[in-house]
């Protein structure tokens, strides 16, 4: 499989340096592999890791309920951490504290449970790493209930970070902490970490993981890429994600085989697998894109960007500012230069555009062309 060996050992000199990191990567792009992998790699060098998935959670209760979980697990952490934390949620409840960790939710301000959970670990385990995947979806669930809620809940997050240095974090989710964040004026609890954004692979990386997919005959048919079809697969798909190239690779069916007996995909057998998955049926692969803008931006903050991504498609390589400025600005004339350029940073964020030059062009020319068909007005 395509190691992203670059990418761990980034976040493993961050961590080991003492920084947590929030993961910024658009959607499918292998954040929670990844997530995944560095724990596989942090485990034989005496960390601690617990991974939390917070989907579908809608409160700070659900996810402490998680944690104790984790940390309760046969052999996650050690029996005097355990012993510790009790003892704390015995203080903070007046009476000795028996059970399972979660008992004590609800009967202890959840704040307060946190800082024993956390600081408990900090004081008995010298490099603990707690990954949460999925805690943008938390935080704005908690903004749907009280925007009060979800700020307290980031910087009670930032004042664990920074009382209890030997945990740290690393969280992401598949939209932006940062967006939401910063849409609701919570950026500053998000300070202290660093930064970290995942790219799609490498052209190295896309080769070694279409090779891997075939050679462990995970695709419909077989086939055996040579640098040029590899090359011509890069080149139309632009934006080079598992996600996507798992989709390709499936539907490539090699018509003629070479002298040799070996399936060599042509520049046409490539061709048709796109035309394939441009069809009515495969739509649902590309549901995710427009649903990101339908529910993560307000009216006509999406509109705009709906038109914006209109105007980008037409051309493989993309449209200038001024271009799309006067293109956009006849439907919305009041759209300012400055208000454009936010626009297409969250674009350009999000993974739908890249600035090449001086202009705007889509990533993937696979969404470029679904966009042209499908969405385009
Ligand atoms: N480096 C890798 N090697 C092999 N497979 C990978 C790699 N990265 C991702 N994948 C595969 O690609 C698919 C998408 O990856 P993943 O679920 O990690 O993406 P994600 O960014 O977390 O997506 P989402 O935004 O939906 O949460 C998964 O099937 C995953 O197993
Ligand atoms: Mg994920």
């Amino acid at each position: 499989m395509a190691h992203r060996d670059n990418e761990v050992s980034e976040i493993v000199r961050l961590l080991e340096s003492g920084k947590s990191i929030q993961m910024l990567a658009p959607r499918r792009v292998g954040k929670t592999w990844l997530m995944r992998d560095v724990e596989r790699q942090l485990a034989p060098h005496g960390w601690l890791t617990i991974f939390c998935d917070v989907e579908g959670m809608g409160s700070e209760d659900e996810f402490l309920r998680d944690l104790c979980r984790k940390i309760e697990d046969a052999g996650t952490v050690k029996l005097r951490v355990l012993e510790q934390i009790k003892h704390r949620l015995g203080q903070l409840m007046s009476a000795t504290f028996e059970g399972n960790l979660a008992n004590a939710i609800g009967r202890v301000d959840v704040k307060q449970f946190s800082d024993a959970l956390v600081g408990s670990l900090h004081d008995n385990h010298p490099k603990v790493l707690i990954l949460v995947d999925e805690i943008s979806l938390l935080v704005s669930a908690l903004i749907a209930k009280s925007p009060e809620s979800a700020k307290a809940f980031l910087y009670h997050l930032r004042k664990l970070n920074q009382s209890y240095p030997n945990v740290r974090w690393l969280l992401t989710g598949s939209i932006g902490l940062d967006v939401v964040a910063r849409r609701w004026e919570l950026g500053g609890a998000l300070l202290d970490l660093a930064i970290f954004p995942l790219e799609p692979f490498s052209a190295k990386e896309a080769r070694a993981y279409i090779d891997a997919l075939c050679a462990e005959r995970r695709v419909r048919w077989h086939f055996v890429l040579d640098d040029p079809s590899f090359d011509h697969l890069a080149e139309q798909l632009g934006w080079l994600s598992p996600y996507y190239l798992d989709m390709i690779a499936d539907r490539i069916n090699v018509q003629t085989q070479d002298a040799g007996g070996v399936a060599v995909p042509t520049k046409a057998d490539i061709d048709r697998a796109f035309e394939e998955l441009l069809g009515p049926s495969y739509r649902n692969y590309f549901a995710a894109w427009e649903e990101h803008l339908n529910k993560n931006f307000p009216k006509p903050e999406s509109e705009l960007l709906y038109a914006i991504l209109d105007c980008c498609c037409v051309r493989p390589d993309g449209e200038t500012e001024a271009t799309i400025l006067a293109s956009v600005g006849r439907n919305y004339p009041s759209l300012s230069r400055r208000n454009l350029m936010n626009l297409l940073s969250a674009l350009v964020h999000d993974g739908f555009v890249a600035e090449v030059g001086d202009r705007w062009r889509f990533r993937s020319g696979l969404l470029r062309r679904y966009w042209m068909k499908y969405i385009c007005t």
